[in-house]
């Protein structure tokens, strides 16, 4: 049973889908298990470049089969827009399998995502609006509606009359909001259903029977570590479960058929939205960062926060996720800098922490300590192998092994595939 997890290991935007998508050039199947299109996976193949929501990344190679898991929340409508944005783009006939167990996200998931947020204030949690956490808060108080329910009119129809009476009566009193006619979700979401008839089917069962076949399953992961329901920094979180954990609950496998599980990190720390981040720079060093990574959300377009590699965060990610292997991403963008810094732990009143604190008041308070590494030079575009990094690159990645507890697997220097250093194997 061949099988390879890709998790999130700080924030997000780890860079999650250039690592699945050359990973899934060995892969057979690659599954989606949480999340929706709160996601941006970006890769870059040539010099095209592809952003996907929710199709799992391994769609851009041919005759992979791609599942969305029952863990993942589906806006069809942007599930629709991505199928014929790949098809416009030369990518046809997708094996797409989305589990009849996904929870479909609605308008008025959207609608509750946005109003939640503006009554939030200052409080705000910056979510992506997508209506992600509105969508999981409906599956958990048993008010979800599920793709086998939008696939068949009756079923969608009788569901909706079972809960868009309580959803409106919550809008219009909580809100001031008109509230949603059926009608208008029918005619909008009821052929888009049927577009997307053909690929729902019991996931769980399709994968189940691809790993007992011996082929080859990749897990990705959305979102990342910090920013899980129950590990991240609460509540400045998502609403699902990044972590390994997720897998067998999100995509119906059991937790024994995950061989590998490879953490996915930025050689340095990024953040969208709001919420504790210790290391986050607020000079010209951040600036340089997010200019010469250029972070900025693939999902929102915003600005990302930028600051030096969390060896914190990250020894947190090995321990919650179980991680076998990292992938450092991104070391291109710190090069051209004298020094740079790795946070072995924090200073909190004195004390030195070397695990990351639940307490948001306590993380406020968390001064990093920092190790120093001496830079290495900006272009790093002709580098292919490990023995052709400047030795103080290597220094800096052997650094980070040392402070998380973890082999480096992968390096990435670039966006491209050929920009990828493979340090031991991953299938
Ligand atoms: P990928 O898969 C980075 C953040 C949002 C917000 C919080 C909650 O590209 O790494 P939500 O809309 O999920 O309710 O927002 O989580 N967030 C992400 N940040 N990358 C992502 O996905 C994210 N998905 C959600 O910015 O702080
Ligand atoms: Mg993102």
């Amino acid at each position: 049973m061949p099988s390879v997890a890709v998790i999130g290991s700080q924030w997000g935007d780890e860079g999650k889908g250039k690592i699945t998508d050359y990973l899934a050039e060995a892969a057979d199947v690659v599954v989606r298990y949480q999340g929706g299109n709160n996601a941006g996976h970006t890769v870059m193949v040539g010099d095209q470049i592809f952003k996907l929501h929710l199709i799992p990344s391994g769609a851009i190679h041919p005759n992979k089969d791609c599942v969305i898991g029952n863990g993942v929340v589906v806006d069809p409508l942007v599930l629709v827009d991505e199928i014929d944005g790949l098809a416009a783009r030369g990518i046809e006939r997708l094996r797409l399998h989305i589990s009849e167990r996904a929870h479909v996200i609605l308008s008025y998931h959207k609608l509750q995502d946005e109003l939640e947020e503006s009554q939030r204030g200052a409080d705000k949690i910056g979510t992506t609006g997508r209506g992600i956490g509105p969508a999981y808060t409906d599956k958990v108080a048993r008010c979800g509606i599920r793709m086998v329910d939008l696939v068949e009119p009756k079923l969608f129809r009788q569901r909706l009359a079972a809960v868009l009476p309580a959803k409106n009566r919550l809008l219009r009193s909580l809100y001031g909001h008109p509230g949603i006619e059926m009608d208008e979700i029918l005619e909008t979401y009821g052929p888009v259903g049927q577009r997307l008839r053909e690929y729902v089917k019991d996931t769980s069962e399709f994968v189940t029977a691809a790993l007992k076949a011996g082929r080859r399953v990749l897990f990705e992961g959305a979102q990342g570590t910090m920013l899980d329901v129950d590990h991240g920094t609460y509540p400045y979180v998502t609403s699902s479960n990044p972590t390994a954990g997720g897998i067998a609950a999100g995509a119906g496998v059991s937790p024994r058929a995950i061989d590998r599980i490879l953490g996915v990190a930025k050689a340095y720390t990024t953040r969208v939205g709001t919420g504790p981040f210790p290391t986050e720079l607020h000079d010209a060093i951040g600036d340089r960062i997010r200019e010469r990574g250029k972070e900025y959300g693939t999902t929102t377009g915003r600005p990302r926060r930028c600051g030096w590699f969390d060896a914190v965060v990250v020894r947190y990610a090995a321990r919650v996720n179980g991680l076998t292997d990292l992938a450092l991403m991104s070391v291109d963008t710190l090069g051209g800098f004298d020094e740079v810094k790795v946070c072995v732990a924090y200073n909190y009143r004195g004390q030195r922490l070397e695990s990351f604190p639940a307490r948001q008041d306590v993380l406020e308070e968390c001064e990093p300590i920092y190790e120093s590494f001496a830079g290495w030079p900006e272009d790093l575009s002709a580098v292919r192998d490990w023995d052709g990094l400047p030795a103080e690159a290597k220094a800096y990645v052997e650094g980070i092994e040392r402070a998380v507890g973890v082999p480096v697997a992968a390096v990435s220097i670039g966006r491209a595939r050929e920009a990828t250093i493979l340090r031991r194997p991953l299938f």
